[in-house]
C-alpha cells in the first residue's frame, strides 16, 4: 500500500519508563502475544514504505537494540532522549536526525500496536487533499478515559487538546480524544516544538501542544476519526498491555476459523503472533502455542498442550497434556498423553510416542514406536521399531552424552537400559529386563537377564520350619 507522496518520514517514540506498567524494562519491549511493542509501530511503517524512520529510545538503548536484531525491519535511525522530558521533546530529538529532510513526517507512539495501515492510510490521504499543515488522528470514547481531550471551536476547528490531569471539568466531559498519531509538515515541526514549554501538571513537553500553536498560527488542521476504538488502545498499564494481547489472540483465531480451523475454548487459548495452522486442524482450549511453531493440516491439539518453535506436519495428533519444545512431527505422528518433546526430537511419519515419555535430541523413524514410561536421549532409531514400556537411553556418563543407535526394525523388550555410545543392527530383538552395553548384530536377540531359577515348594519347608500352618 504505498503512499502518493514520497516525502514521508516517521518518527516512532520509544523512551520513557514503563512507570505505569510498574516495571524496569523499556515499555515498548513489553510483550504482546510475543512481539515486543514496538515490532508493532515498526510492521505497521513497513508496511506504508515510509523512509527515512527515527526511533526514539532512551539513554540505555542496548535492550532495545538486542530486541530489533530478531525483527527485519526498514532501515533504522535511533535518536537518544536523556532524560526523557516528554513527548515534545523525544519528538524534538527525532527531528535532529531529519535535518536535511523536506516533507511531511508521521509521529507515531511505540506503545499503541493495534493501528491499522488503513487509518493512517486515510490520514495521509486527507491530509493531502485538505492542504494541512497538521493532520491527526481522533476517536470517540467515554467520558472516563484518561486519553488527551480535543477541544474546538464552534466552527469545529480544533482549538487544542487537553490532557486529563490539565483539562477543567467540562473539558474532560468532552468524548472526542487525541488517539496519537500526527501528520505534520516538517517546516512547521521544527517550528512548533521550538514554541513548546514545560507550563502542566506533568511538567513535560507536550507534544499535543502543537495543536494549541498551529490554531495560533492559523495553520490548516486537519482531523480523521476511527471507529474502532481498540485501533487506539495504548498499553501504558499491565492491564491494557493484557487487554490488547487478548485482541491480537482472538483476532487471529478468527482469522484461523474463517480459514476452515476448529476452535474449541478460544478464550483459554494462547498463542503468539509468528504462530501459523493449517485449515482442518482441531484446537481443544486450553493450549498454549509460542515462538514459530507451524502446525499443519487436519490436525488435533486435545486440552492442555503447550507446544514452541515446533513444525507439525499434516494429522498429527497431540493428545492431552503434552509438551514439545524444538520438535519436528512427520505427518500421522502421535504425541502424549504427557509427553515431552525436548529440543531437536524429530518424528518421522506416523510415528509415536506415548504417555510419560521423554525424549531429548532424538529422531523417531518412521512408524515406529515408544509408548510408554521411557527416556529417548541422543538417539537415533530407524522405521517400525518398537521400544517397550520403561527403556531408558543412559546417554551421560557424567561428563559426555552418547548416541545409542537402533536400526530398523529392532524390537525392544521392557524395562531395558542402552548404556550408550550403542548400536543395535537391523531386525534384532533385545530381551526384556536387559541392560545392553555393547553393539548387537542384526537379526540377533540379546538379554542380560539372570536366569530365571525355581525351588519347589520352598515356601512351605520355610514354614515348617518355623511351625506355622501353610
Ligand atoms: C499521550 C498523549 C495523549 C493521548 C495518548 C494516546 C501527550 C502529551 N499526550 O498520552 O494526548 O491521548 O498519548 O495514547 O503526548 N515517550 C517518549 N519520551 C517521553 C515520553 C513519552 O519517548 O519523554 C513515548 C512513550 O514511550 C510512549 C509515547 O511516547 O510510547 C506516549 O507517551 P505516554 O507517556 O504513554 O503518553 P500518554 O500519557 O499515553
Ligand atoms: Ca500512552
Amino acid at each position: 500500500m504505498p503512499h502518493s507522496s514520497s516525502q514521508l518520514a516517521a518518527i516512532i517514540l520509544a523512551a520513557g519508563k514503563g512507570t505505569r506498567l510498574k516495571s524496569e524494562i523499556p515499555k515498548v519491549l513489553h510483550r504482546a502475544a510475543g512481539w515486543p511493542l514496538i515490532y508493532f509501530s515498526l510492521h505497521l511503517i513497513k508496511k506504508l514504505h515510509v523512509n527515512p524512520t527515527v526511533l526514539v529510545v532512551e539513554k540505555n538503548s542496548h535492550p532495545i537494540k538486542e530486541a530489533l536484531k530478531n525483527f527485519a525491519s526498514q532501515p533504522l535511525t535511533f535518536a537518544i532522549q536523556d532524560p526523557p522530558l516528554g513527548t515534545g521533546h523525544a519528538v524534538l530529538q527525532g527531528l535532529k536526525k531529519l535535518k536535511s529532510f523536506k516533507g511531511n513526517i508521521l509521529i507515531l507512539y511505540g506503545d499503541m500496536p493495534l493501528i491499522k495501515p488503513e487509518t493512517i492510510e486515510s490520514l495521509l490521504k486527507s491530509h493531502e487533499q485538505t492542504s494541512a499543515t497538521l493532520s491527526f488522528v481522533t476517536a470517540h470514547l467515554d467520558p472516563h478515559n484518561p486519553y488527551g481531550r480535543v477541544v474546538r471551536n464552534q466552527n469545529g476547528n480544533p482549538l487544542k487538546v487537553m490532557e486529563v490531569k490539565d483539562a477543567t471539568e467540562d473539558e474532560k466531559k468532552n468524548r472526542e480524544v487525541n488517539v496519537g498519531i500526527y501528520l505534520v509538515s516538517s517546516d512547521f515541526l521544527a517550528k512548533g516544538l521550538s514554541q513548546i514549554d514545560q507550563n502542566n501538571a506533568q511538567n513535560e513537553y507536550y507534544l499535543t501542544d502543537l495543536i494549541k500553536i498551529a490554531h495560533q498560527e492559523n495553520r490548516i488542521m486537519n482531523t480523521v476519526t476511527v471507529d474502532d476504538f481498540m485501533e487506539t488502545q495504548g498499553v501504558n498499564t499491565q492491564e491494557e498491555l493484557e487487554k490488547v494481547e487478548g485482541y491480537l489472540i482472538q483476532k487471529k483465531l478468527a482469522d484461523w476459523m474463517n480459514q476452515g480451523v476448529r476452535v474449541i475454548g478460544r478464550e483459554s487459548i494462547y498463542l503468539e503472533q509468528n504462530v501459523t495452522c493449517g485449515t482442518g486442524t482441531t484446537i481443544f482450549g486450553p493450549c498454549f502455542l509460542f515462538g514459530k511453531t507451524v502446525i499443519g493440516k487436519n490436525c488435533v491439539l486435545e486440552p492442555g498442550v503447550f507446544i514452541r518453535n515446533s513444525h507439525l506436519g499434516s494429522e498429527v495428533r497431540i493428545k492431552a497434556y503434552a509438551y514439545l519444545d524444538d520438535a519436528t512431527l512427520g505427518q500421522k505422528s502421535q504425541v502424549g498423553p504427557f509427553a515431552h518433546l525436548r529440543p531437536q526430537t524429530i518424528l518421522k511419519e506416523e510415528a509415536k510416542v506415548g504417555n510419560f515419555v521423554e525424549v531429548k535430541k532424538s529422531t523417531i523413524g518412521r512408524g515406529s514406536k515408544v509408548n510408554h514410561l521411557s527416556y529417548i536421549g541422543d538417539a537415533k532409531i530407524g522405521s517400525q521399531v518398537n521400544v517397550g514400556a520403561g527403556t531408558i537411553t543412559c546417554n551421560y556418563d557424567g561428563k559426555k552424552k552418547h548416541p545409542t543407535i537402533l536400526d530398523d526394525g529392532v524390537f525392544v523388550g521392557s524395562d531395558t537400559q542402552f548404556v550408550a555410545p550403542v548400536r543395535v543392527g537391523k531386525n534384532a530383538v533385545i530381551g526384556a529386563g536387559s541392560t545392553i552395553t555393547k553393539n548387537v548384530k542384526p537379526y540377533s536377540l540379546a538379554l542380560t537377564r539372570a536366569e530365571q531359577k525355581e525351588i519347589k515348594n520352598w515356601v512351605k519347608k520355610k514354614s515348617e520350619k518355623q511351625g506355622i500352618d501353610k
